[in-house]
C-alpha cells in the first residue's frame, strides 16, 4: 500500500516539476503587496461568490483546513497542489513560502492562494517588550507602532496573518499566558486590543505592509481554574459580558478580520464547539464578518474533552458552532470528515460555503489573488532595520514600571561608581531578555542588561557579572521543544555554592550592585503555569545574600507576572519591573537606570503580596464590612502590595481641581470630567492620568472602582495641563444578568482621578430620569 502511494507520489512530482517550469514561464511573478485603497466590500463579496460557484465541494472543504509545517505530513506538497488546504502556519522562509504558494496557485484547479499564518506576538525579528509590558506603557500609540513594525517585518517574508492580539483578561498570575495579554482590566484591555488591531491591519485589511490580525483566544481562556493552562473556565454571564468579552468586542468594532477559538471548556461547553460564543455573540450580537480559526487541534480536542463522541462529531459540531477553519497538526478533522458529513446530510453544502466565504474574502482583501508571491530580496531590507530596533528600545523604556525609589536612589549617577556588579541569572541571557513567544527573534541580536550597562558606561567604569544561581525547571516548555532549546547542564552542589559565593564577593567588592531577578522566559507563556509566585530556585537567597554584601543595590525584575518580592520591598530601596524587554532591552534598562529615560509605566494588574491572595483584582465588589476590607486573612493583609495602575517616576505629580461639567445627567447623555495635572518636580516626565468610577447603588452591586479613562501625558518640569475625559452611556452601562441586558441605572456615581487605582481626588454626579 505504502509502496503504491510512494510510487504515485513520485509520478505526481515528476509531472509537477514539468508543470512548474511551464507555470513559471507563463505566470507573471507578482510580489505580495496589498491594495493601495480599501477594497470595496460588495465587490469582494461578489468575487468570492463567483469563485465559490466554480468550486467543487471538496475544494470548498479544502479551504477550511490549516496545517502546521513543523512536522509536515509526507504529502503536504500534494495537498497544497490539489487545493486541499486553505492555509499553512509556521513557514517563515520567504523562499519556502513562495514555493508553497506556487504549488497552490500554479497547480490547484482554481489557482487559489494559501494564506500564511504565524505567531507574531511581540515582534517578528525585531522583538518588542512582551504584550503585558506593552500594556504597562498605557500608551496605545506605542502599541500600534510596535505591532505595525511586527506586521511589516512578517509581511516582508510572506506571512499574511498574525495570530495576535491575545485579548484574554488574566486575573490569576499563576497562569503563564498572562504575559501575552494586557492584564486584569477590561477597559485597558480594550484600548490595547484596538491599538494592536490598528497596528497589525493598518487602515483596512489589505493595507500595504500590514497583516490580518487574529484576536484570540475567544473566549474566557484567562480564567483557567487554578491558573493551570488549558483548564476549564467557569465564568458567570455578568463577568463574561462586563470583564472577559469587552476587549474582543472592542477588537471587532476596530475591524479585526479573524478570531481564534479558545481551547478550554467555557461553562462546560468547549469554546471551539460553543455556538453561543462563536455565532450568537460574535456574529449575531457583534456583527463580526471575518472568519474563525480554531486553536491548534482544538476541533479534535472536542473529543478529548468528552464533548464530541468521535472526530466526525467534532468536525460537525465545530462547524455548526461557527469555526470556519481548523488548525491542525497533521490532518484536520474537517478534512477527514466534512465531505461525508455533507453526504450524510449532517451539514449542508451551504454551511460549507458560508464557512469558506470569509476565508476567501480575507485572501482577496489581502491581495493574495492578485499578488500571491513575496519579494524574497525585500525581506532582508525590512527586518531588523536600525529604525525598528530604535522603536523597540524606546518601547522598552516606556514599559518599565518603577515600583520603589526610596530616597531617590534612582536615577544612578554615571560617574559616582567605579566598580559595578551586575548579578542574576537572566542579566546576561539573550534568550530570556527577548522573552517567550519570540520564535523568529534572533537572540544574538539582543542586548542584555549587562551589555546595556557596559554600552552606557564605556570603559570609565569596571562592570563585572556573576549569575549567582542557576534556575532549572522540571519540565521542558513548549517553546523549548519548538525552538529546540536544550536544558543547561545542571550545576553540581559544589558549583552552586561557588557561584553564589562569587556573586556575593563581587557585590561586596563593588560600589554598586544591579541585581536582576525573575523568571527565565520558559517559565511563562503557553503551558507554563506556576503554583507559586516566589522568586524561582535560589533567587531569594541570592537576593538576601547580595543585599547584605552590597554597598548600594537596585533590583530589576525580569518577568511577565508579579512575583513575591515582599522581602525586597522591605530591604531594597530601588525596584524596577523591566519585564522581558526585547531586542534592545539592555540598552533601554540602562537608559532608565542612569536617567537617560524616565520611567512612566504603570501596572496592568494589582500586585499580590502572596500567591494565596489570588484573585486580588482592584475591581472587586464592596462587602458588608467595607472598612474591614484590607484585613481578611489571618496572617496577611488582603490589599495588594502595589495597586493596579501603580508606578512611580523620577519626577512628582499633583492632580487637582477635579470638576464635572454637570452634577446630573439623564441616561444617554454624557458629561465632561476635567482635572489638572502638574509635574511638580524638576525632571521632564510622563504621568498616566487615570479616571475611575463607582456606582453607589442600583439594580446590581458594582465594583468599588472601574477604570473608565486614561491618558499618558508628557510634562516638562512644573508644567501643568488640564485633561478631559468623557463619561456617558458606554462607560456607565453594564450587563445585568438578572435582566439579561445592558442597563444604565439611575444612581449616584463616584469619580476619582489620579495616578493609580488608589486615587483619592474625588467627585460625584447623578444619573436621574424616568
Ligand atoms: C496554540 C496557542 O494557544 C495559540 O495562541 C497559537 O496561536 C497557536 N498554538 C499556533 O501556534
Amino acid at each position: 500500500m505504502k509502496k503504491l502511494w510512494l510510487c504515485k507520489k513520485a509520478k505526481f512530482f515528476a509531472v509537477l516539476s514539468v508543470m512548474c517550469v511551464f507555470a513559471t514561464v507563463n505566470t507573471p511573478l507578482t510580489f505580495g503587496q496589498a491594495s493601495s485603497s480599501k477594497p470595496n466590500d460588495e465587490a469582494i463579496r461578489q468575487r468570492a461568490d463567483a469563485l465559490l460557484k466554480q468550486m467543487t465541494l471538496e475544494e470548498k472543504i479544502g479551504q477550511l483546513s490549516q496545517l502546521f509545517t513543523l512536522e509536515p505530513p509526507d504529502d503536504l506538497d500534494y495537498q497544497v497542489a490539489k487545493g486541499k488546504l486553505g492555509s499553512l502556519l509556521f513557514v517563515t522562509d520567504p523562499a519556502e513560502i513562495n514555493r508553497f504558494q506556487h504549488l497552490a496557485v500554479d497547480h490547484s484547479r482554481l489557482h487559489i492562494p494559501l494564506i500564511f499564518g504565524f505567531d507574531v506576538i511581540h515582534g517578528f525579528r525585531t522583538i518588542f517588550p512582551v504584550p503585558i509590558a506593552m500594556a504597562a506603557s498605557w500608551d496605545p500609540a506605542l502599541v500600534t507602532q510596535g505591532q505595525a513594525i511586527a506586521g511589516k517585518e512578517a509581511r516582508s517574508v510572506g506571512i499574511d496573518w498574525a495570530f495576535a492580539p491575545m485579548l484574554d483578561i488574566a486575573r490569576d498570575p499563576r497562569w503563564g499566558r498572562i504575559v501575552e495579554g494586557a492584564g486584569e482590566d477590561p477597559y485597558l484591555g480594550s484600548a490595547m486590543a484596538v491599538a494592536q488591531v490598528r497596528g497589525f491591519q493598518g487602515e483596512y485589511i489589505g493595507a500595504p505592509d500590514h497583516v490580518l490580525a487574529c484576536m484570540k483566544h475567544f473566549a474566557g481562556y484567562g480564567a483557567a481554574e487554578g491558573g493551570r493552562d488549558y483548564d476549564a473556565s467557569y465564568i458567570p454571564e455578568a463577568l463574561l459580558y462586563n470583564v472577559y468579552l469587552p476587549p474582543f468586542h472592542a477588537a471587532v468594532k476596530a475591524g479585526v478580520g479573524s478570531a481564534m477559538s479558545a481551547y478550554m471548556d467555557l461553562n462546560d461547553v468547549p469554546a471551539t464547539g460553543n455556538r453561543w460564543l462563536l455565532t450568537d455573540v460574535l456574529r449575531d450580537q457583534w456583527g463580526f464578518k471575518g472568519f474563525v480559526v480554531s486553536d491548534a487541534n482544538a476541533v479534535k480536542s472536542l473529543e478529548t474533552h468528552g464533548y464530541a463522541s468521535v472526530a466526525y462529531d467534532a468536525a460537525v459540531r465545530a462547524l455548526e458552532a461557527g469555526v470556519n477553519m481548523e488548525m491542525g497538526l497533521h490532518k484536520t478533522a474537517y478534512a477527514g470528515n466534512l465531505l461525508k458529513a455533507v453526504q450524510d446530510g449532517k451539514v449542508t453544502e451551504t454551511q460549507i460555503e458560508d464557512a469558506a466565504r470569509p476565508i476567501l474574502e480575507a485572501k482577496m482583501r489581502l491581495g493574495l489573488f492578485d499578488h500571491p508571491y513575496v519579494d524574497e530580496a525585500r525581506a532582508r531590507e525590512v527586518v531588523a532595520t536600525p529604525e525598528h530596533r530604535e522603536a523597540a528600545r524606546r518601547a522598552a523604556e516606556r514599559t518599565v514600571v518603577l515600583l520603589r525609589n526610596e530616597g531617590g536612589v534612582l536615577p544612578l549617577s554615571k560617574t559616582a561608581y567605579k566598580k559595578i556588579a551586575v548579578i542574576g541569572p537572566t542579566a546576561d541571557s539573550q534568550i530570556d531578555t527577548i522573552g517567550p513567544w519570540a520564535l523568529q527573534g534572533d537572540p544574538k541580536e539582543t542586548v542584555t542588561v549587562l551589555a546595556g550597562v557596559k554600552n552606557k558606561l564605556g570603559s570609565q567604569v569596571e562592570v563585572n557579572y556573576a549569575p549567582g544561581v542557576q534556575i532549572s525547571r522540571k519540565y521542558r516548555s513548549l517553546f523549548d521543544r519548538i525552538m529546540r532549546i536544550e536544558p543547561e547542564q545542571p550545576w553540581s552542589a559544589a558549583q552552586a555554592h561557588d557561584e553564589m559565593l562569587k556573586a556575593v564577593n563581587l557585590a561586596n567588592s563593588s560600589d554598586l550592585t544591579i541585581l536582576i531577578l525573575g523568571e527565565m522566559q520558559n517559565m511563562i507563556g503557553e503551558s507554563a503555569s506556576r503554583e507559586s509566585l516566589d522568586l524561582p530556585g535560589q533567587e531569594e537567597d541570592l537576593m538576601e545574600n547580595v543585599v547584605a554584601a552590597s554597598k548600594h543595590v537596585v533590583l530589576g525584575l525580569m518577568s511577565g507576572r508579579p512575583l513575591n518580592i515582599k522581602w525586597g520591598t522591605e530591604h531594597i530601596p530601588a525596584i524596577l519591573e523591566i519585564w522581558y524587554p526585547g531586542t534592545q532591552g539592555g540598552n533601554a534598562v540602562a537608559n532608565v537606570l542612569f536617567g537617560d529615560a524616565v520611567p512612566g509605566g504603570k501596572l496592568p494588574f494589582a500586585w499580590p503580596r502572596d500567591v494565596g491572595q489570588i484573585p486580588i483584582n482592584y475591581a472587586h465588589n464592596r462587602t458588608q464590612a467595607p472598612e474591614d476590607q484590607g484585613k481578611r486573612y489571618w496572617g496577611e493583609e488582603s490589599t495588594p502590595l502595589f495597586p493596579f495602575g501603580y508606578g512611580l517616576s523620577y519626577s512628582t505629580f499633583e492632580f487637582s481641581n477635579l470638576r464635572i461639567s454637570r452634577s446630573e445627567i439623564r441616561p444617554g447623555e454624557s458629561l465632561d470630567v476635567q482635572v489638572d495635572l502638574e509635574n511638580t518636580g524638576n525632571t521632564a516626565a510622563d504621568e498616566v492620568a487615570q479616571l475611575y468610577i463607582h456606582q453607589e447603588y442600583g439594580s446590581a452591586s458594582r465594583p468599588v472602582r472601574e477604570l473608565k479613562g486614561f491618558e499618558r501625558v508628557a510634562l516638562a518640569p512644573h508644567e501643568k495641563k488640564t485633561l478631559h475625559f468623557s463619561l456617558g452611556k458606554e462607560e456607565l452601562s453594564y450587563w445585568n444578568s438578572a435582566k439579561k441586558d445592558w442597563v444604565l441605572d439611575r444612581a449616584v456615581f463616584d469619580v476619582w482621578a489620579g495616578g493609580d487605582s488608589d486615587a483619592t481626588l474625588h467627585s460625584s454626579f447623578t444619573v436621574a430620569g424616568p
